[in-house]
């Protein structure tokens, strides 16, 4: 079954081409990055625009380099939430129009689905049952995933999401959005043991996170910073290099108690939080300690892309699973509602 995947979630228009037998044929993103770099952060309205400019093209681009023709897709899988509404709406109005064309079924998939089954895209993909950290933008969650579907919360932020929480400590220090890469370039530059910052709700049982207090030390340390006259670059990644530090040690400390929770020895991470080196060391060397392993996916498909959708779309389409044409996205969707195989 050949499944064409649209993700217009948030800030990138991503395509796919996958294809059940053959895997993954090709992919397209463009990124609203510098559209939005401007503004600090993502302007919704600008970004349903630039979908509706990007998605056609990008569609075009992506049958050209699979060699295809629209004729030869089965399927189609857009991302239907959660995410902005008015960019959602995009992917789903342009997906069920081709798929009312060309007398497909289309599908609406879970962007955190998406994210969470990415790391199957690569070889030695992981296999049911595992523990997974899912740390984007706008979701920190661990979550006990037994198949496609059949997904158990663990534990969840409780303020700022991970993502979030980088993207914000950036702002304030004057560096670009998004903030994730940002902190994780200067943090290389960064002398370790200057500033040290708490690891939020470690210190107690559970596996909930926190991340607003940890972007409240850094602002304050960078303002003490500046009022004494030092704003420096080398302050700076002194400050990235700190909460880097923070956030990689209490995602860890987090994940090996859910995996102790549940007796497990696969973590997989998702979301474009995964794709950092810092983060991916860290839990290597914790799952190396428990003979276990964890699992992601190649760095651009750990941010927003097409492929985890064509993919997670079609696990399910090929199962009967297909909507009428209603258009309907979700704005807010937990994980936990969706259905199993
Ligand atoms: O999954 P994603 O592309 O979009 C959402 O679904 O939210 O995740 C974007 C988030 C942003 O907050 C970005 O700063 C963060 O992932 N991010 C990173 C890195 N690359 C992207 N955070 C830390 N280190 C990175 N290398
Ligand atoms: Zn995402």
């Amino acid at each position: 079954m050949l499944v064409l995947g649209l993700e217009t979630s948030c800030d990138e228009t991503g395509v796919a081409l996958y294809d059940s037998e053959r895997g993954l044929l090709a992919d397209a993103l463009f990124s609203q990055i510098d559209l939005h770099r401007a503004y600090g952060g993502v302007v919704p309205e600008l970004a349903s625009r630039d979908h509706v400019k990007r998605m056609l093209p990008l569609i075009r681009q992506t049958l050209a380099e699979a060699d295809c023709v629209a004729t030869d897709i089965d399927a189609i899988a857009y991302t239907a939430g959660p995410g902005l509404v008015g960019a959602l709406l995009v992917g789903a109005s342009c997906a069920q129009a081709l798929a009312f064309a060309w007398d497909i079924p289309a599908l609406g998939v879970h962007h955190m689905e998406g994210h969470l089954l990415a790391p199957m895209l690569e070889e030695n993909p992981p296999q049911f049952p595992f523990v997974a950290l899912l740390v984007s933008g706008g979701h920190t969650q661990l979550v006990r995933v037994d198949g496609i579907g059949q997904y158990e919360l663990l534990g969840e932020t409780l303020d700022d999401a991970a993502g979030e929480a980088f993207d914000k400590t950036a702002k304030m220090m004057g560096m670009q959005y998004p903030g994730g890469p940002e902190i994780s370039k200067a943090a290389m530059q960064g002398v370790a043991g200057r500033f040290v910052f708490p690891r939020p709700m470690t210190d107690r049982p559970g596996l909930e996170f926190s991340f607003s207090g940890l972007k409240t030390s850094a602002l304050n340390t960078w303002q003490q910073c500046r009022n004494a006259g030092d704003d420096s670059e080398q302050t700076r990644c002194d400050i990235a290099l700190a909460f880097q530090q923070a956030v990689v040690e209490t995602l860890t400390i987090k994940c090996k108690r859910a995996l102790k929770q549940t007796g497990l020895k696969s973590l997989v991470i998702a979301g474009g939080v995964s794709a950092n080196k810092a983060l991916r060391a860290s839990l290597e060397s914790m799952l190396g300690d428990l003979r276990g392993h964890v699992y992601y996916a190649r760095p651009e498909f750990c941010t927003d892309n097409g492929a985890m959708i064509a993919f997670a779309g079609c696990q399910r389409l090929q199962v009967g699973q297909k909507e009428d044409l209603s258009i309907s996205v979700q704005a807010r969707w937990p994980m936990e509602q969706l259905s199993g195989l």
